[in-house]
């Protein structure tokens, strides 16, 4: 009899087991569905109990609880909500092996070209042309490089910043502004007239409803990182030229290797043709995940769009889950 049971009970862990490993995290047992023959008909004991009636219920659940939970399994993974938990991510983010590779120039990994910049912006990632040498263990990938500066010195390094014609138009020059430690950044396209008055950018009704868009995947404003590819704003509104957003670009591109987002939200065609250096319009790009040195980046529809089109604010909800989903996936 006491054989019998211990192999019933090993039975029963075992199959306990499969089910955890298939993610099973309770389970109920019907004893009014028990069928005892069906636990060894060499059982007499159990036979007999089942020829004069049904198997004791109390006993039973000595055995098999009738409703128990399952041990759980760490599986669950912190969700991203408020600065809490963008400082629970930034410590996850820390402990990352990418975190602690070494600065590029030190892992000589690929070779690096500056391109046409001013020397005073040469330590500009994305200006830096990558050419990939294999790995060990096949490519490597290139990361963002160290950015061996702060914030600070950017700013000082942009001064009362003269460099490209916008600057006559201009009453303040906006800077990127947010969390320093931000796992999510937006970059937009130039400030507007609210945000030429403010010195902060997305301000006026565009930032309104950034924030808005900000808050449908949990977070709040002072949770990301905000800057533009333009500092100063252009007449009439109109998008910066070319050489414009060459000139202002870099000191955005500095700001990400400090700040070293998990994923970049590029609103609109200049943020996503002059971060990524592409061609190829939003409408084609939006929605699926590029790469910018290793961070992700999600092209989606400028906020000024949807507020002429509010139809779209469909398609940038679709894209803002994916970078939800990404951002909890980064963080587990
Ligand atoms: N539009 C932008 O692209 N940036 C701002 O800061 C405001 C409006």
């Amino acid at each position: 009899m006491n054989g019998e049971f211990s192999t019933l009970l090993a039975d029963i862990k075992e199959q306990i087991l499969y089910l955890q490993e298939l993610g099973a995290e309770s389970f109920n047992v019907e004893l009014s569905e028990f069928d005892a023959s069906k636990f060894g008909t060499q059982n007499a004991a159990i036979k007999n109990h089942n020829k004069q009636s049904a198997i004791s219920q109390e006993k039973l659940e000595r055995f098999v609880p009738t409703d128990f939970e399952l041990p759980k399994i760490e599986t669950a993974k912190p969700k991203i909500s408020g600065s809490e938990g963008i400082s629970s991510r930034r410590s996850l983010l820390e402990s990352t092996k990418l975190s602690r590779l070494p600065s590029l120039p030190k892992r000589n990994s690929f070779a690096a070209k500056i391109t046409d910049e001013p020397a005073s912006e040469s330590k500009m990632p994305k200006t830096i042309v990558t050419e990939e040498t294999p790995g060990l263990f096949g490519d490597v990938k290139p990361t963002l490089p160290e950015a061996g500066e702060t914030i600070e010195d950017i700013r000082l390094d942009i001064g009362n910043c003269t460099r490209c014609p916008l600057h006559e138009g201009r009453t303040k020059i906006v800077h990127s502004t947010g969390n320093l430690r931000a796992d999510l950044m937006f970059v937009g396209e130039a400030p507007g007239a609210d945000e030429d008055a403010q010195g902060v950018p997305f301000v006026g009704r565009s930032g309104q409803l950034l924030n808005k868009i900000i808050e449908s995947i949990g977070l709040k404003r002072e949770d990301v990182f905000v800057g533009n590819i333009n500092r100063c704003r252009p007449p009439g509104n109109r998008a910066p030229t070319l050489p414009e957003a060459k000139t202002c670009k870099p000191f955005l591109l500095r700001e990400i290797a400090v700040v070293r987002p998990k994923v970049i939200v590029v609103l609109g065609n200049t943020a996503c043709q002059n971060l990524l250096e592409t061609k190829v319009g939003i409408s084609k790009l939006r929605g699926e995940f590029q790469d910018y040195f290793g961070v992700k980046v999600m092209p989606t529809f400028h906020p000024a769009y949807l507020l002429r089109d509010p139809s779209k604010k469909r398609e940038v909800w679709e894209d803002m889950k994916k970078v939800r989903d990404e951002l909890n996936k980064l963080q587990g």
